[in-house]
């Protein structure tokens, strides 16, 4: 493995009825809070009463920035840094899912500086500083509550980047299981593909020595798929919602994958697909992960053979290397159609017109992207007709 530096500042708060500590975590600052959250689900569900109770106990001036969209917008983003150079905000609540968070970060960071944020997420300009700000996670899917990574839309020009700074960590979250009983059936599916989908990236690699880091990763992967079908008939049930929490955060807060490169490429097809249609993140993944897989198979049969092994438990007697890879790139996706998550671009009204658009997109900041196997743009073309 390589040479690492590990550091995560962000404090994690896991449990029922954690959010009792909050109070405690906002003494450290100023008490101008922003409150930003998504399209209502924490109206719906009591949870932003809660919060707007314990902002008033602590006496917080409260500001607030609803409406975040999935698959967040750089203009909601540009609008809570308005409010943040206007009102002298102190501190950032995120209120919500990935999509919340990940504005956030980038409303912390344009906060605090004259450039665009578009230009920082875009990398033509860095981020120099950012407030401070904490979240409270309403869905395992993204590890954004443990992360410093934040994936922004430009719905104008049709544009989906991730970007990531050192001041883009949360300074705490709040993972109360509770908080994910009323995600509905398809967000939970697509969380959980999320989930899968980070391990998958962190799996493929060519590094060799990872041997904590596959276990781990597998774990995870493992975990997942024992307990995903029976969160799916009790979306209620506390255990299983804190596991596909944990499970959630762990998969990329950056402890599973120290010492390597993961791959990453699929990410990067997905969010050209949500640049062009708006689709959900993890719907986008079910459909492209198999079909990345079958496409870079060869680039490292052996790397493949072990996931279908000690992941799909895939019997090895009296076949090839690549067909026991191919069998366990076949057990995710039966898995993955077991449990309802889509599995052609078809599931979304998306036909074969938009291919070239969103190739196009999968290249725009290099010609080769993905670090298992480089990948361009005739590659992109492949996968999405593939995934048709
Ligand atoms: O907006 P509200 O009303 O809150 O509803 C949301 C939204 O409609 C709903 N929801 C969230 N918590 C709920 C709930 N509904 C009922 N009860 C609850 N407790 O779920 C819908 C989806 O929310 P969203 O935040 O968009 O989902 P997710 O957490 O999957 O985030 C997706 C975004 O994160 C990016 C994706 O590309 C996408 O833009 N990613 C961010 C990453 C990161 N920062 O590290 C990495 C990921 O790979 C990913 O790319
Ligand atoms: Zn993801």
């Amino acid at each position: 493995m390589n040479n690492f530096t590990f550091h995560n500042p962000t404090k994690l708060l896991f449990g029922k009825g954690m959010i009792s500590h909050l109070e405690e975590e906002l003494k450290a600052f100023n008490k101008k809070i922003l409150l930003v959250y998504g399209g209502g689900s924490i109206k719906r569900n009591g949870l932003y009463d809660q919060v707007i109770e314990i902002l008033t106990d602590h006496n917080a001036e409260v500001f607030e920035l609803p409406g975040v969209e999935p698959n967040p917008r750089v203009s909601t983003a540009r609008e809570g840094i308005e409010i943040c150079k206007k009102e002298k905000i102190d501190f950032i609540l995120a209120v919500g899912g990935g999509s919340t968070i990940d504005c956030v970060k980038a409303i912390a960071v344009g906060a605090k500086t004259d450039d665009d944020i578009w230009d920082i997420v875009t990398k033509r300009k860095p981020a120099k500083d950012a407030l401070p700000f904490g979240t409270i996670l309403t869905l395992a899917a993204t590890g954004s509550e443990m992360n410093a990574g934040s994936v922004i839309t430009n719905w104008e020009t049709k544009e989906k980047h991730g970007w990531g700074s050192p001041y883009s960590y949360p300074t705490f979250s709040i993972l109360d299981p509770v908080y994910t009983y009323t995600v509905p059936r398809d967000q939970t599916v697509y969380g959980i593909v999320d989930i899968m989908s980070h391990a998958f990236e962190h799996y493929f690699h060519h590094k060799e020595n990872t041997l904590l880091q596959d276990r781990m990763v597998e774990g995870i992967l493992r975990t997942v798929i024992d307990t995903a079908p029976k969160l799916l008939e009790d979306l209620e049930n506390y255990q299983h919602r804190a596991t596909i929490l944990y499970c959630g955060t762990m998969a990329l807060n950056g402890m599973v994958n120290m010492g390597y490169q993961g791959d990453w490429a699929t990410h990067n097809l997905e969010h050209a697909i949500s640049a062009v249609h708006d689709i959900p993140h993890g719907g986008g993944l079910a459909i492209l992960f198999p079909n990345w897989m079958t496409h870079t198979l060869d680039a490292n049969v052996a790397r493949f053979k072990q996931m279908a092994v000690r992941v799909f438990d895939i019997d090895e007697i009296g076949k090839s290397d690549r067909e026991i890879a191919l069998e366990g790139i076949q057990a995710l996706r039966q898995f993955w159609n077991s449990i309802g998550a889509p599995s052609t671009l078809a599931d979304y009204e998306i036909s074969e017109d938009s291919i070239e658009e969103m190739a196009d997109k999968t290249v725009i900041a290099n010609s080769e992207y993905g670090n298992f196997k480089k990948l361009n743009r005739n590659d992109s073309v492949a996968i999405f007709k593939e995934s048709l």
